[in-house]
């Protein structure tokens, strides 16, 4: 008796287990979506599907349109709206920017939105909701396009969620950034900040300084292996090592993203990391002419070679900035901040006397004055300054917002000191982290030990901030820096699976939160990476990441 009893508990419970697993993998959204209510039945998508849309929505029908032609080979009609069935993109009043409704049921699929994003992000997820093949390049016979019946309810918690990428170490092809964008934005993501000039090289054409990119945008050659600081023990690679986007590119690429619902934030790093632009232009360099400039920096670490601050030099960057404002759309512009040594400016009669003469503390003080003047300038142009947490010291810009990188601190003074913050802390974004805690089995990588659990763990609201100050904290984004990342291979093992489990804790509540329910939705979203191409990293099973 008490056998059979134990028997039937057994049973009972794995077959709950296993229809847990079988609604996971039926409905594998990600991120996870606000409400979700399965429904028997689906909705089959065959080449008579028409598309209706409001004329807000047709752009982003005739996207969907195209982006499943290939592997359904399926050509549908977008139409205004009408008679019910078939896909409808209905815009309605009320919902939140971003936010959508989604029902599908046997006879038709009805999006509601207010804004194109949130009809362009209902699509996502219907993608989801078919077989991972709908994201194959090429059509694979016998596939039924099949939606299953559901009711969905989504909104995003953050209004920030990126990921951002360093193309300074290294270069990355145009065709490769778009690439990116493409897969940030199936993954509800909606800031790409573009990481475009180091000491290790300057990677977009500025008209005014077009030494910036003839000189400044090639280094000779680059480290070998994990950086040692003893130059003796350096090993470099020989190999010229070249690369930047004219504006014609960057056009192009903003214009795609924009497409996509993603805004590309440009990042100009000063007033340190500034080596490729002081070489190019050498009156940019804090020491007398005397002294010779460096080259474009070949290891890696962090360049003593600084911008100066004169008056010369705040009109160069400012020039740089206008040129920037003319390609970029985006409400905000990163102007680096962070890292800048100040050695140079401590060892320099002409940075002392400006500091004098400006009534200036210390070279702190300096560094924020020199920020200041370019939250002046694009403020005045209707812009926001962005910067890493180090553009705190020495007092805050008025209108800065804060990207805090150090940690969670930075982000919680400029919270509380009411400017809006992004959080970007190392410890649970910074995507060149190994993925495992045995380093053998990983590429070289720069340090730390970042894995998917950790950073699907990752709460950007920190409980020392009040309701009216965590509002400032407009959300997060993951950092791929490049020093050991050499081609777009090599980023997307780094980049994925972790900015998969990223957008969760971006997108969703922080009450549907679950990585064991996670992880039952994951291996088919891999099964979608295989079909977009991407070399993402694969889970270890049962070994300790
Ligand atoms: C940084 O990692 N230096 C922002």
């Amino acid at each position: 008796m008490r056998l059979i009893s134990a028997l039937a508990l057994c049973c009972a419970v794995s077959t709950a287990a296993a229809q847990d697993v079988a609604t996971a993998e039926r409905y594998a959204v990600i991120p996870r979506p606000v409400v979700l209510t399965p429904a028997a039945g689906a909705f089959t998508l065959n080449a008579t599907t028409v598309v209706q849309a409001s004329p807000a929505f047709r752009a982003v029908a005739r996207r969907f349109v195209r982006d499943i032609a290939n592997p359904t080979g399926f050509d549908l009609r977008v139409t205004p709206l009408g008679a019910a069935g078939g896909i409808r993109l209905r815009q309605v009043p009320g919902l939140a920017n971003e936010a959508y409704q989604l029902d599908v049921t046997a006879r038709g699929i009805e999006v509601r939105a207010s804004t194109a994003a949130g009809a362009f992000y209902a699509l996502e997820t219907v993608k989801q909701l078919l077989p991972p093949a709908i994201y194959r390049d090429a059509p694979l016979a016998g596939v039924l396009w099949r939606v299953p019946a559901v009711h969905i309810e989504d909104a995003p918690r953050f209004s920030w969620r990126g990921s951002h990428l360093d193309v300074a170490r290294h270069f990355m092809p145009k065709e490769y950034v778009k690439k990116h964008i493409d897969l940030l934005a199936r993954h509800k993501f909606n800031r790409f900040h573009w990481h475009l000039t180091e000491d290790q090289g300057w990677r977009i054409a500025i008209r005014k300084y077009p030494r910036l990119t003839e000189v400044g945008a090639c280094r000779e050659q680059t480290l070998v292996g994990p950086y040692v600081s003893d130059p003796a023990k350096q090993v470099f690679d020989g190999k010229r090592h070249c690369g930047f986007y004219t504006q014609e590119d960057v056009r192009e690429i903003v214009a795609y993203a924009a497409e996509r619902h993603i805004t590309v934030v440009p990042e100009i790093e000063m007033p340190g990391h500034a080596q490729a632009a002081v070489h190019a232009y050498p009156f940019l360099s804090s020491l007398r002419d005397s002294v010779p400039t460096p080259g474009v920096m070949q290891v890696w670490g962090v360049s003593p070679w600084i911008l100066n601050p004169s008056d010369r030099s705040v009109a160069f960057m400012q020039d740089v900035l206008t040129e920037v404002l003319e390609l970029f759309p985006s409400p905000w512009i990163h102007i680096g901040g962070d890292e800048a040594i100040k050695d140079q400016w401590k060892a320099s009669p002409d940075v002392q006397a400006r500091i004098t003469a400006l009534g200036l503390k210390d070279e702190h003080e300096m560094q924020s004055w020199f920020i200041r003047q370019m939250d002046t300038f694009l403020t005045q142009r209707g812009r926001r300054l962005i910067g890493w947490d180090e553009i705190l010291e020495g007092g805050l810009a008025e209108n800065a917002t804060v990207m805090s990188w150090r940690g969670m601190a930075g982000g919680i003074a400029a919270a509380k000191a009411g400017h809006d913050v992004v959080m970007a802390p190392g410890s649970h974004t910074y995507f060149d982290h190994y993925q495992s805690q045995d380093k053998t089995r990983e590429p070289l990588a720069i340090g730390g030990f970042t894995n998917v659990e950790k950073v699907y763990g990752f709460e950007p609201v920190p409980t020392e901030l009040t309701p009216a100050e965590a509002k400032h904290i407009l959300g997060a984004q993951a950092q791929l820096w490049t020093e050991y990342m050499p081609n777009p291979k090599h980023v997307e093992y780094m980049a994925y699976p972790r900015l998969v489990a990223l957008t969760e804790v971006l997108w969703s509540p922080a009450s549907r939160r679950d990585y064991a329910d996670f992880l039952q939705r994951l291996p088919v979203h891999l099964r979608r990476l295989d079909a977009l191409d991407v070399n993402y990293r694969r889970l270890d099973e049962g070994r300790v990441q």
